[in-house]
């Protein structure tokens, strides 16, 4: 029986960089997920009888907001739920279990790396038919039903068995309860050489994955320990918990610092690799070295041929805007078109789904290909071990290899966390204003050569979002991006983009704060950091 409950609209209800993302608290409160749900149910395009796939990365709060939404589709027409075992379903997997069954789309409950817990963050992403998450225009359609929703449908059932694999009726739908991992590594098989992987395990090589208490864990022990025969324990943190063990599930420095400094000790594994609550971003640290987001995803482009998935060679290489340029060296070597788009995997959608980008990948720890429609933190870690075991080589040689091809850009994100809104928004809008007088301006050995607010006409849709963060751009290929962060829970977080290119024969092997330390003074002169926010310094360094 549906049931027709009265709502009215709550203020606030705009995805952001990466969908609805809310303390818990505020999606607790009654009619508020409802609302948005039933937005996002009454603008999906789907056929009757579509299917829709629903998972999360089981933090807190995320098998009752399955509950419901399973109850919320039955009453909306929908023929069939595939829900992951446990409600559990990264991010990457989503993406791919969309497609391989067609579904009309997928709701992902997830707030990606942010904290999880009773007092802590949540969010619902809606991502359509291709697996990708939804485009603006998708994203401005719910929102806009947000600001007039009136109702959300529902039958009234009891909680289904998430823990049980099989098939339930919920009123005339099926909800089929579904291995979170098995399409997911399957997948994977397709795309890397296992068996070479598994010689070179057996051969002594030997990894170290930190899963975070996330999605990840279930993912990670299957396919290295299971599949790939590396050692028990190869996986550490593997059981996802409500949480995250009270732990930022964000793979980055701070918060896999144990992991990094597994990597730096006398005797590290050859690779060590973290991802964050919701599985699609890596952490890549080899034996006594850290490579950054953007120099893995121009190395994993630079190789990718050895592996089997990539040995046709790749269509472009597309990359967000504040991510360094590394990758649009290696593309203009292999003569492939390179694609700098906005911030957020949205933006990769439409090139991979017009075949015009293979490989993409973002500074924020996101690589991944046209193999599903999101970052792909598993994906990343295979590509490097598949590139190390073709190879026979070390991730420092890899690296060193490749910084004396192409010369390296150094690389750091400054991130200014909870700032007060109002303050970041002025700071950005005077940043804006003052563009005009910046080029030819000198700070220090840096000389401005130009400088704008991104703006980005997609290629394939020909849709075009401006805004997208400050860029001042040096002589010499050196770089400063200023951004507000779009995925942020609390005041503002101001994200300083910090790049500095070194030619082939330049300094290559330096500690990348030394080689940043003008950029950093150049980024407080510019935007007055220190005197507008009374920070000293940022709060987050990656
Ligand atoms: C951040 C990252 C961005 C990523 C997004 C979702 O967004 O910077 O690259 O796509 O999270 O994971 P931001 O908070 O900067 O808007
Ligand atoms: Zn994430």
């Amino acid at each position: 029986m549906i049931t027709v409950h009265a709502a009215i609209p709550f203020v606030g209800q705009k995805p952001g960089t990466s969908g609805l993302r809310k303390k818990v608290k505020v999606f607790q409160q009654p009619n508020f997920t409802e609302n948005f749900i039933q937005s996002v149910f009454d603008v999906a395009e789907r056929p009757d009888q579509a299917s829709l796939v629903i998972g999360g990365d089981g933090r807190f709060h995320n098998r009752t907001v399955i509950q419901q939404a399973i109850r919320m589709a039955a009453a909306n027409g929908y023929g069939t739920v595939l829900v992951g075992q446990g409600g559990i379903l990264s991010t990457p997997a989503a993406s791919h279990v969309i497609r391989k069954y067609g579904g009309s789309g997928g709701l992902i409950l997830s707030a990606s790396h942010n904290p999880g817990g009773p007092e802590e963050d949540f969010g619902i992403k809606y991502n359509i038919a291709n697996g990708g998450p939804a485009p603006e225009a998708v994203t401005e359609a719910i929102y806009q039903r947000t600001t007039a929703i009136d109702r959300w449908l529902a039958v009234d059932t009891p909680d289904i068995d998430l823990d049980r694999l099989g098939q339930t009726q919920v009123g005339d739908m099926t909800v089929r309860v579904i291995d979170s991992v098995a399409d997911y590594a399957e997948l994977m098989e397709s795309l890397f050489d296992f068996a070479a992987i598994r010689t070179a395990v057996k051969g002594g090589l030997r990894l170290a994955v930190d899963s975070m208490h996330a999605v990840t864990g279930p993912y990670a022990v299957d396919i290295f320990e299971r599949r790939l025969g590396f050692a028990a324990g190869t996986v550490r943190n593997a059981v996802p918990l409500e949480d995250f063990g009270g732990h930022h599930p964000d793979p980055n420095l701070v918060h896999a610092r144990a992991l990094y400094d597994t990597m730096m000790g006398d005797d590290a594994p050859d690779l060590g690799a973290a991802s964050d609550g919701d599985g699609d971003r890596n952490l890549i640290i080899g034996k006594g070295i850290f490579i950054t987001p953007s120099d893995s995803l121009a190395m994993l482009a630079a190789n990718a041929h050895l592996a089997p998935g990539y040995a046709g060679g790749l269509k472009g290489i597309a990359r967000s805007m504040p991510t360094s340029a590394a990758a649009d060296r290696v593309a203009a070597a292999m003569g492939i078109p390179a694609f700098e788009t906005p911030t957020g995997w949205k933006f990769f959608g439409t090139l991979l789904d017009a075949g015009k980008a293979t490989i993409c990948g973002e500074e924020s720890a996101g690589t991944g290909s046209d193999h599903v429609r999101e970052k792909d933190g598993l994906w990343a870690v295979l590509l490097w071990l598949n590139i190390i075991a073709a190879s026979g080589k070390s991730v420092q040689q890899i690296a060193s290899e490749h910084w004396a091809q192409f010369g390296r850009n150094y690389y750091a994100r400054h991130d200014y966390e909870a700032v007060e809104t109002k303050c970041a928004v002025a700071l950005m809008q005077d940043l804006a204003a003052a563009l005009a007088q910046l080029p030819g301006t000198a700070f220090g050995g840096l000389v401005v050569r130009a400088c704008d607010s991104f703006g980005y006409t997609d290629p394939v849709d020909g849709s075009v979002s401006s805004n997208q963060g400050i860029r001042i751009l040096f002589d010499g290929g050196s770089r400063i991006v200023f951004r507000l962060s779009g995925t942020g829970t609390q005041g503002a977080t101001l994200r300083v983009y910090l790049e500095r290119y070194e030619p082939v024969g330049g300094i290559l092997d330096a500690a990348s704060p030394d080689m940043l330390e003008e950029l950093v003074c150049a980024a407080d002169a510019i935007a007055a950091i220190t005197r507008r926010t009374g920070r000293t310094a940022p709060d987050v360094v990656t």
